[in-house]
């Protein structure tokens, strides 16, 4: 079989090397690919021109399979082109992307769904919206209905940010026609975990909860990214709340969108925010989140392959940790456990407290991870290494060292994904934002932190950062009362009450 995964990145580079384990023992293509992904398989050129351009090439290259990485490809039809064409593609069609690709679309699935969401209003006209949010008198996140690389939410203290954020995007034209409407919601507080799922119309595969870090800087500082670092499982939703979270948040969203005859197919991926009031949706995505995925992939133990064509061709619900209706605890696709082990607790002494009824549901509960041979139960933690500047203008072209080294620190427990890579005679170069993403697995989050830090510490690469505290909230969600790793520089900065400079090195640790 012959695969195209679409997409230069991380992710793309783990779904690489994962699909490449498959039993099917494919031949994958990447395009255009990136430094590591040329070593999983090859690397092909894909001329800018749109999904008529890559259907020509799909045909020519007599692809089988098509894997698109990231959301634009979905959002401008490559599932609809590709079933045209009699190709097999993972994702969901157009008008289903418009989850990710229409901020608007998303809340009104939500509304019409019942799900838990920030209350909102949608504007086309500036006036209208200028007013609104000077009589809300609340923070607020204004949001460029379409897609803005990730840059398009800004989070208003007060109603003069609000309004720069609102001409910023409907009159100035920032972001083009992407945010000629916009969405503009209250601010919500609490911890933000991944829910990720690979559904087909009303069936869902569960993917254990990962955590990102989306700010550039340590203890959560810094301009947003497209994230920093990332691990699994995260401790702040633990196994035994997963399937309930899964009925609340993403299965709503698959009935209504297969009542408004769009059915669903590929990755949903619920963006929550872990309020006071309960789970809240922020967003969906229609993809792997990346560095997610990277986190993610590093514990499949499956045929990633067999999961996601199970997926586009209809038969998801013959797939290992395959969900039709409610989830109930035990059919989620959790990470620990053992098959017939219902009654496995969660096992942590201080369960966090996901309201309005955290530690005593997440107590009692059985767990939801009996489908572990999908899973490792150890945990895994990924750093991304990014280019001075990230994510405002940055340095490229710097000559990146000690990949095998790091690999080599613990042979088999750590990985080191490419991202902003590309080779060049012999030698690996920075090319993008984000350059690398270090990732262990350890039998916890502590030994995954200590091993991908460990890791990190072996890369060579000048004009980079990295943030030193992935991972470090979810140690505090685990282990209060524990002591915490002295890795987690967020904590050492509060108690010193230092605030630490952009992209400096303090330790001139290298990289
Ligand atoms: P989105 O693309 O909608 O997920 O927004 C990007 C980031 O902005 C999220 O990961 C949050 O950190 C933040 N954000 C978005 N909406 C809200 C909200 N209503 N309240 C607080 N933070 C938000
Ligand atoms: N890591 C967040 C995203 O992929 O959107």
């Amino acid at each position: 079989m012959r695969i195209l995964i679409i997409g230069s990145g991380g992710r793309e580079h783990a779904l690489a090397w994962k699909l490449g384990q498959s039993r099917e023992k494919p031949d994958i293509l990447v395009a255009p690919g990136n430094g590591g992904t040329a070593r999983e398989g090859r690397n092909a050129d894909l001329p800018p021109g749109g999904i008529d351009r890559i259907m020509e090439f799909i045909r020519e290259h007599k692809v089988d399979f098509v894997v698109p990485g990231a959301e634009l490809p979905l959002v401008n039809g490559i599932v609809d082109a590709c079933a045209r064409a009699g190709v097999l593609c993972f994702g969901p069609v157009a008008r289903a992307a418009r989850l990710e690709g229409s901020k608007a679309f998303a809340k009104e699935v939500m509304r019409e769904a019942g799900v838990p969401t920030a209350d909102f209003a949608v504007f086309n006209d500036f006036a209208v919206a200028e007013k609104y949010v000077r009589d809300r008198k609340r923070p607020l996140a204004v949001k460029a209905d379409g897609l803005a690389a990730g840059k398009g939410v800004v989070m208003a203290a007060g109603p003069e940010d609000a309004v720069a954020a609102l001409r910023g995007m409907m009159l100035e034209k920032q972001f083009g026609p992407a945010g000629e409407t916009v969405v503009v919601e209250d601010a919500l507080a609490g911890e933000e975990v991944s829910l990720l799922a690979v559904c087909r119309d009303e069936t869902l595969v569960l993917l254990p909860a990962a955590q990102d870090h989306k700010r550039a800087w340590d203890g959560d500082r810094g301009p947003n990214t497209g994230g920093m670092g990332a691990y699994s499982p995260a401790p702040v939703l633990p196994e035994s709340r997963m399937g309930e979270i899964a009925d609340l948040t993403l299965r709503p969203v698959l009935n209504i969108m297969k009542k408004r005859g769009i059915p669903y197919s590929g990755v949903l991926y619920a963006g929550l925010m872990l309020t006071a009031d309960g789970p809240q949706v922020l967003e969906f995505n229609v993809r792997f989140g990346d560095p997610e995925c990277q986190a993610l992939l590093m514990r499949f133990k499956g045929d990633l392959l067999e999961l996601l064509v199970d997926c586009a061709s209809g038969r998801l619900g013959d797939a290992p940790g395959a969900a039709g209706e409610a989830c109930p605890p035990q059919a989620a696709g959790g990470a620990r456990g053992r098959p017939g082990d219902t009654a496995h607790r969660t096992g942590s002494a201080n369960p966090p407290d996901l309201a309005p009824d955290g530690p005593k549901a997440s107590a009692e509960s059985a767990d939801s991870g009996v489908r572990s041979p999908l899973w490792t139960d150890e945990t895994s933690l990924c750093v991304v290494v990014a280019a001075e500047g990230y994510p405002g203008e940055y340095r490229k072209g710097m000559t990146v060292g000690g990949i095998d080294e790091a690999e080599s620190r613990v042979p088999g427990k750590i990985k080191v994904f490419h991202a902003g890579t590309v080779a060049e005679q012999g030698q690996v170069k920075a090319s993008g934002g984000r350059v690398l993403g270090v990732t262990a697995l350890g039998a916890d989050l502590r030994e995954a932190q200590e091993r991908a830090y460990a890791a990190v510490a072996e890369i060579r690469l000048e004009h980079a950062f990295f943030r030193r505290d992935i991972g470090c909230r979810g140690l505090k969600a685990a282990c209060t009362g524990h002591r915490v790793s002295g890795l987690c520089p967020e904590r050492r900065i509060a108690e010193r009450g230092e605030e630490r400079p952009p992209f400096a090195d303090p330790d001139g640790s290298g990289t």
